[in-house]
């Protein structure tokens, strides 16, 4: 079974695009990321197609509005079955407890099993030159953390470098997703609070989301496999370990 703490982004236009990389990678990726490029291109069906190779989805599309139309969003984004959906931390406590009750109640009413619920917290492309918030970007990530767990969300958004911060602040269970991966002597492209794939499971990411890196590289699926040989030399995946992974389920 693939490592499923890898997320591979599909910063696409198109479904056929997807389909050439996830073929690719065949067996050794389980976990993809549908974000707003591909979903305002391709739809739903995009969706639906990697739900029909038994694929699991981060919907990343960061919602971000008052919070009656946040939950209804989610709850019609809902239908599409991925495992995870997310919004926007800087949308408010009410917000994000509004639209994580509205995804219980949803998924209780329908007799489904409830998407995770993540934050994004700071970009990881923004650095602190030209952050304009009043705390320092690292606080500010906690406190959305922190807030997006009193609110009932199962995890957050972050940059790697703050994984260990969240990681104290909001205790083990709790799901940290990181962009901003680059493999040693990778491009930086636009992102800013970079770590590798080692450095952000040793800080306590649970999930590494990766694009470029793989999407771009001359073989996408020999990149894939180098980056999951280094996750998997700092820690094995909890399935190799003989315990079921506790993280996002089917
Ligand atoms: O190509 P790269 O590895 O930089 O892709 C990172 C992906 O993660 C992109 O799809 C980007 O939208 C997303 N992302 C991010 N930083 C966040 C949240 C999501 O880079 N804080």
């Amino acid at each position: 079974m693939a490592d499923e703490r890898l997320i591979v982004a599909l910063d696409f236009h198109t479904a056929d695009e997807v389909k050439n990389l996830v073929k690719t990678l065949g067996d050794s990726v389980n976990f993809y990321k549908v974000g707003m490029e591909l979903f305002y291109s391709a739809g739903a069906g995009v969706v639906e197609w990697l739900k029909s190779q038994d694929k699991k989805i981060f919907l990343d599309l960061k919602l971000h509005d008052i919070p009656n139309t946040v939950a209804g969003g989610l709850c019609s984004l809902m239908n599409l079955g991925a495992n995870i959906l997310n919004v926007h931390a800087a949308g408010g406590f009410t917000m994000m407890k509004t639209a994580a009750s509205a995804l219980h109640k949803e998924s209780e009413l329908r007799g489904v099993e409830c998407p995770k619920l993540i934050a994004i917290t700071v970009l990881t492309s923004i650095n602190q030159a030209e952050w304009c918030g009043a705390l320092k970007i690292s606080e500010q990530v906690v406190e959305f953390a922190k807030l997006a767990q009193a609110a009932g969300l199962d995890g957050v958004v972050s940059s790697p470098q703050e994984a260990k911060l969240i990681r104290e602040a909001c205790g083990k269970e709790f799901l940290i997703v990181t962009p901003g991966i680059r493999p040693a002597g990778a491009a930086i492209n636009d992102q800013q609070r970079i770590s590798t794939p080692r450095a952000a499971l040793l800080n306590g990411a649970t999930h590494l989301v990766i694009g470029r890196p793989i999407r771009s590289a001359e073989n996408p699926r020999e990149a894939a496999l180098k980056i999951l040989a280094e996750m998997e030399e700092v820690a094995p995946p909890l399935s190799k370990r003989g315990h079921a992974e506790p993280t996002v389920s089917a």
